[in-house]
């Protein structure tokens, strides 16, 4: 077997959304529309093709979602698991099935699965202390402690992670831990857990992934399981005491389930298993025939668990194959800000199927166009705007339309016969026979955004051929060449039809009803498809001018969004007193940036070179995102200069740079209102 090709069939999963919140366009460009194009394209060329997805419904988010409103964990994943999969249906993503993590097929599989590694002895048990909260009898997930943050004194850090200085923590570094559920202080109880030890599995993944998918994986995806491996790998607990997930199947561990990130992946195999159940198929051999090929469609924050835990999983079991390939994208931001659920910063698909109804094709086609593919990217609406107007509208539907127009008017809708074959006629022929191959190439090698450009480049091309030959002009005195034309124009139309598929699902089938195309197969796309004298059906519209207003309207809602946020905004609260000599103590001094580079392999790095009166200094900063060197080069700023120097990246900076805050993160200097000589002191 090999990636290019002779598997027998085919297992596509897409990362299964949690059910605690709407699917918005983040998750779309990123998983389910690249994935959606993949299968559609290979069901074209006649392969044997599976699609599961479904909603993960465990995990310690939904039990908190659930306790702040009021509802059971089933009663949130209920409502959520319905708006997901009703919403995906009408953006036409085509699962072979949607299924979900809290049903009883599920909770078998993942029970099973634990049970024969656990029978194999693939884990290992070790007893720790964790926090309980003993008025509730009940140990407390990372997530479930809150307390004041050891970095930044912030008092609503949670156990894993302070959300006010992005430091990631354990529990036991809180201060002054609390119980999110009685607001007591936690005490420290002993508990069992069951760890898979992936350094055990390094060999495996060493050879599988770094051997053999150096060349055929992303760099990105690549890159990640590599340094993960390099790092060493560690054994992770797959236990958690909790009452929401699939139970432990093991005799006395009441109050245990499986860890969500265990049992989430295996609920792939469930919902094949459903599929195969409810469709009268066999299901195993999409898992357990190499002759499968399997893919998993994710997000970049999903590697890990993909290449790394779920493959040594699904390899200790010992009957299952492991991935051929984890296309894993990055994030698409939205105008300009990181996508975020509880700030509501999002465009919500079930939203835009309300309102923007009849084009899931638009929203799939600027997804794709601007998929965060080898990095991240941002959505604006004016550029979905544009898309709209400028390429489907303009070049896409402009061409069809013009075509069958044409055709209509001059033929009665009847294919015509082309005479003899003008140079440029063949050219426009020749080259449409080779899109059904690089387009397709394309998609096989999950590049997506070149796919759809190649796709639209077909169009292009009958576009400058229609234009060119300008059948209108010559249609009086030479009818016999208009026929030629059309016939081109025809074939040109009846290819797009059936390569626009995978992408513009909706609107092919429009097209291809238009032009009464019975069969849309992808082999056969290059060549001559409509034979003369074949009844072509009326020409209707197939985008439509998107207005100024439309996108206004859009534009407003986020606005208001964000009017919203900032009026809901907590200022962080005032830090304790500190005396005035702690405050003399500090030496501030007005000094100049004199020059500036970035360190290198850093993101957020400068390294400066700082007159601060006293000396010529380093100073280190972590304001890369938000200055180029040459924008701070000549900078009046102010030096906290008796800082201890401190190694930075190997780089010791001597003294820090002041830097006011925004609400969002972004940096700016502070700076002496006048141009004060550089060692002026600051009080
Ligand atoms: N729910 C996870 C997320 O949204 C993805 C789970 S993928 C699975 O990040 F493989 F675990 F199912
Ligand atoms: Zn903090």
């Amino acid at each position: 077997m090999n990636s290019t090709g002779n598997y027998k069939r085919h297992t596509v999963t897409a990362a299964l959304p949690y059910a605690n919140g709407p699917i918005h366009i983040g998750h779309l460009a990123g998983v389910y529309v690249p994935a959606d194009i993949y299968v559609r394209y290979l069901r074209m060329k006649g392969e044997d093709v599976i699609y599961i997805c479904g909603s993960d419904e465990h995990g310690v988010p939904i039990t908190i979602k659930a306790r702040q409103e009021g509802k059971t964990p089933q009663q949130v994943v209920d409502h959520y698991h319905s708006l997901i999969k009703d919403s995906f249906a009408r953006f036409g993503i085509s699962f072979d099935i949607y299924s979900r993590t809290s049903s009883p097929v599920h909770h078998e599989t993942a029970s099973e699965v634990f049970k024969t590694l656990y029978d194999k002895g693939a884990f290992t048990e070790k007893d720790s202390e964790q926090y309980y909260d003993a008025e509730n009898n009940q140990f407390l997930a990372d997530r479930y402690i809150m307390g004041t943050c050891p970095h930044c004194g912030y008092e609503k850090a949670y156990g894993d992670q302070c959300e006010n200085c992005g430091t990631s923590l354990s529990p036991t570094d809180l201060i002054s831990p609390r119980s999110v559920l009685s607001g007591n202080k936690p005490v420290m109880k002993k508990t069992r857990h069951w760890y898979l030890p992936l350094d055990k599995h390094e060999p495996m993944l060493r050879k599988w992934i770094l051997e053999s998918h150096k060349h055929d994986w992303k760099p990105n995806v690549y890159g990640q399981c590599k340094s993960w491996i390099d790092q060493g790998l560690q054994p992770r607990a797959v236990t958690r005491d909790l009452t929401w997930g699939v139970k432990l199947p093991l005799e006395n561990t009441e109050g245990k389930v499986l860890y969500v990130w265990f049992d989430a992946p295996i609920g792939y195999i469930s919902a094949t298993r459903e599929w195969g159940e409810t469709h009268g198929r066999d299901w195993e051999k999409y898992w357990k025939d190499p002759e499968s090929k399997l893919v998993h469609f994710i997000g970049k924050d999903n590697i890990v668990f993909h290449c790394i835990i779920f493959p040594v999983i699904l390899n200790a079991e010992g009957s299952y194959i492991l991935p051929d390939n984890v296309p894993a994208n990055e994030f698409l931001n939205l105008e300009g800000d990181k996508i975020s659920t509880s700030r509501n910063w999002a465009v919500w698909l079930h939203e835009y199927l309300d309102e923007f109804p009849g084009k899931e094709d638009v929203l799939r086609y600027v997804l794709c166009a601007a998929a965060p593919e080898t990095k991240d990217n941002d959505f604006t609406w004016r550029d979905f705007q544009a898309r709209n107007n400028n390429e489907l509208l303009a070049i896409f539907g402009n061409f069809v339309n013009r075509t069958l127009v044409l055709t209509h008017k001059y033929f009665d809708g009847k294919v015509p016969e082309a005479g003899t074959l003008s140079a440029s006629d063949e050219e426009a022929l020749s080259s449409l026979g080779g899109f059904p191959e690089k387009i397709g190439q394309n998609i096989e090698q999950y590049r997506f955004r070149e796919a759809l450009a190649q796709m639209m480049n077909l169009a292009r091309l009958g576009n400058r051929y229609l234009t060119e030959a300008e059948p209108w002009k010559i249609y009086k005195e030479d009818p016999e060449r208009v026929k030629t034309v059309l016939n081109v124009c025809l074939q040109i139309v009846a290819s797009m039809a059936v390569l626009s598929e995978p992408f513009l699902p909706h609107t092919a089938k429009k097209l291809q009803e238009m032009i009464a195309l019975e069969k849309a197969d992808w082999r056969g796309a290059g060549g001559s498809r409509l034979h003369p004298g074949h009844q072509i059906n009326k020409a209707e519209l197939l985008f439509e001018k998107i207005e100024d207003a439309t996108i206004q309207a859009q534009v407003d809602k986020l606005l208001q969004t964000r009017k919203d946020n900032d009026a809901g905004r907590e200022v962080e609260p005032q830090k304790e007193a500190v005396s005035f000599d702690d405050f003399t103590a500090m030496d501030m001094r007005v000094a100049t940036i004199l020059e500036a580079e970035k360190v290198p392999k850093t993101k957020k790095l400068l390294k400066m070179t700082v007159d601060s009166g006293i000396d010529k200094r380093t100073v280190v900063s972590g304001i890369a995102e938000y200055y180029k060197p040459e924008e701070v080069v000549g900078k009046k700023v102010v030096l906290l200069a008796n800082l201890k120097p401190r190694k930075i990246k190997g780089i010791e900076s001597h003294g820090m740079l002041l830097m006011a805050e925004d609400k969002d993160g972004s940096l700016a200097f502070l700076s002496p209102e006048k141009a004060f000589e550089n060692g002026s002191t600051i009080s």
